[in-house]
């Protein structure tokens, strides 16, 4: 479960962006964040990640609770590792690296590389056209198959259950929205029954 109860970001010092935000996403449940351009949808997710000081922004109010414990004043770093991951709007992969050098760069420090093997067939479950071209350069993907890589890359954690906050469903493939959101067999059978507490949070635009 992820919590979030009345966060207040302020960003320089000065301009209010979210005031009095809660919500709650209950393990292996998919939720889903609407809102005006503007609205503080992104935000939300920096703050849950960890990365507002980044942009010189602030949590000044409110805690946010994964599994029960507060995690709004851990380093990005640490709230990757307990399994929040966020894939961010823009596709952003590294162009000049390739399919599989995209996915093992969140996982360079591991030392469990026999999962990291298995993360990777489970990516490539979820998204069989990234291993057809698992040794191209992403630059040459299409813009879809560039949004299965950071997404893919969102689910490489170590084989441990965690949250995934996609900013912006425009772009996310319509086959994976398919397979989270009507449970069919095949790799979603794993997101949602061999891992418990896994699930999506998707932010429309
Ligand atoms: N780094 C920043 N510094 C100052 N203001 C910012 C910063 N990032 C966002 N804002 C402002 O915070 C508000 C919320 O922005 P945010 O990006 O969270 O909105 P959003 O709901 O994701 O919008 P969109 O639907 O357009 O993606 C906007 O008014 C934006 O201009
Ligand atoms: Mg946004």
């Amino acid at each position: 479960m992820l919590k979030v109860n009345n966060i207040e970001v302020v960003y320089n010092d000065v301009i209010l962006v979210l005031k009095g935000i809660s919500l709650e996403v209950p393990d292996g449940s998919v939720v889903a964040l609407l809102g005006a351009n503007g609205a503080g949808k992104t935000t939300t997710l920096k703050a849950i990640s960890g990365i507002l000081d980044s942009e010189n922004g602030e949590l000044e109010d409110g805690q946010i609770e994964f599994m029960g414990k507060p995690i709004h004043r851990l380093d990005p770093d640490k709230i990757v590792k307990i399994g929040i991951t966020m894939v961010p709007e823009g596709r952003r992969v590294f162009e000049d690296l390739n399919v599989i050098e995209n996915i093992m760069i969140g996982a360079h420090t591991r030392p469990d590389r026999r999962q990291v093997k298995r993360d990777i067939e489970m990516i490539f479950g979820y998204f069989p056209v990234l291993a057809g071209r698992k040794n191209q350069l992403a630059i040459f993907l299409s813009g879809g198959e560039q949004q299965m890589l950071v997404i893919g890359r969102a689910h490489d954690k170590g084989g441990y259950p965690g949250d995934i906050l996609i900013d912006g469903i425009k772009a996310v493939p319509y086959d994976y929205l398919v397979q989270i959101f009507l449970f069919q067999p095949g790799p979603s059978q794993d997101f949602f029954h061999g891992r418990d507490n896994q699930f999506c949070w998707f932010n429309f635009l």
